[in-house]
């Protein structure tokens, strides 16, 4: 292959390797055991000759990596995520690099998890589960599990985009109403999804029995669920983080949830990942799960897929799916799935 592409993780499928190698590069797949890669560790992969790099969510993509890739030549980077917190962008434009990201194809996967988190919150399924296990139940008892009925409530979606839409449309189908705020995927004109905009985040706090998150990570967005707004939810409210973790204040959740007991959460996303807060493993009010809200095969084969095609659409110049310089050209939801 004439282009030495990198790949700072093996990922589902084979389509990418395949757009890949079909197309003049040659793949480097980093097959260290090491989960998370070092800033050091990526630039010994990338070397004095890299054309282009797929990379993850968990690496941090900033001056010193954008230098090292462009001194190798390197004009394309690929995050296989949507989220895109962990890439300088500024920086990756100073140095002549395109960003990528993986919209579109994670969509439906996503809002799914989110929606299994909802009704396992309401429901108490995990501790329910943990409790089975034990071989604590010993019959059936009229107290046992109560939890909570969504039918009719209220559910608060806090980033109305691609996401936070997808997952109102599931929400819908169990009967509840649906208000929505944040950035809207459609300025105006017609919504994806039956909701009442909200002129304000309080108003959503106030009135959810849900709430689910779903903006993307920036300096508006960091710790957008901080103590005070925490106080302004209902005590029985739900709340569900899909997004990522900083959004939310942790240590202030973890107090929030030890005295609220009725309050529960469902996390996909923490702030100091792989950490939790102290204290948070202990709660039975909340349902923990590893960061897996895009992990159904056909989105991360999808994911890869387009990550393969970001870099490959800068490194030989087609006018797809890559846009030099700018991430929010890939915020288009009309990206159809990778063929
Ligand atoms: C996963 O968290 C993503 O942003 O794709
Ligand atoms: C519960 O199992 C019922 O039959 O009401």
């Amino acid at each position: 292959g004439k282009y030495r592409v990198i790949s700072t993780k093996p990922m589902p499928g084979t389509r990418w390797i395949n757009l890949l190698i079909e197309q003049d590069c040659r793949l480097e797949v980093c097959t260290q055991k090491k989960t998370i890669l070092s800033v050091e560790d990526i630039i010994a992969l990338i070397g004095n000759k890299c054309d282009g790099v797929i990379g993850q969510l968990t690496e941090d993509w900033g001056e010193t990596l954008f230098s090292a890739l462009s001194r190798a030549g390197g004009k394309a980077f690929s995050n296989m995520a949507v989220g895109y917190n962990n890439v300088d962008v500024n920086a990756a434009s100073k140095y002549g690099v395109a960003v990528g990201n993986t919209p579109g194809v994670l969509t439906e996967t996503t809002a799914e998890l989110a929606a299994s988190l909802s009704l396992a919150a309401a429901r108490r399924i995990v501790e329910a589960d943990e409790f089975m296990r034990a071989g604590l139940y010993d019959g059936w008892l009229p107290h046992l599990f109560v939890g909570n009925l969504l039918k009719g409530q209220t559910v608060g979606v806090i980033g109305a985009g691609r996401i936070g839409s997808a997952y109102a449309r599931m929400m819908i189908l169990i009967d509840l109403d649906i208000a929505a705020y944040g950035k809207f995927l459609k300025a105006n004109g017609e919504e994806p999804v039956t909701w009442k905009r909200a002129t304000s985040m309080d108003e959503v706090l106030l009135e959810a029995d849900v709430i689910s998150l779903h903006p993307i990570l920036d300096k508006t967005t960091y710790h957008l669920v901080n103590k005070e707004r925490l106080s302004k939810m209902k005590k029985e409210a739900i709340l569900i983080n899909c997004s990522r973790g900083p959004v939310i204040d942790e240590v202030a959740l973890v107090e929030h949830l030890r005295a609220n007991p009725m309050f529960r959460v469902g996390l996909d996303v923490f702030e100091d990942e792989p950490h939790m807060k102290p204290g948070l493993a202990e709660m039975k009010n909340a349902v923990i799960v590893p960061h897996i809200a895009s992990a159904s095969k056909w989105t991360r084969e999808g994911m890869a897929t387009l990550a393969a095609l970001n870099v490959l659409g800068k490194i030989k110049g087609y006018p797809v799916w890559s846009n030099p310089n700018s991430v929010e050209a890939f915020l288009d939801e009309n990206s159809p799935p990778p063929a």
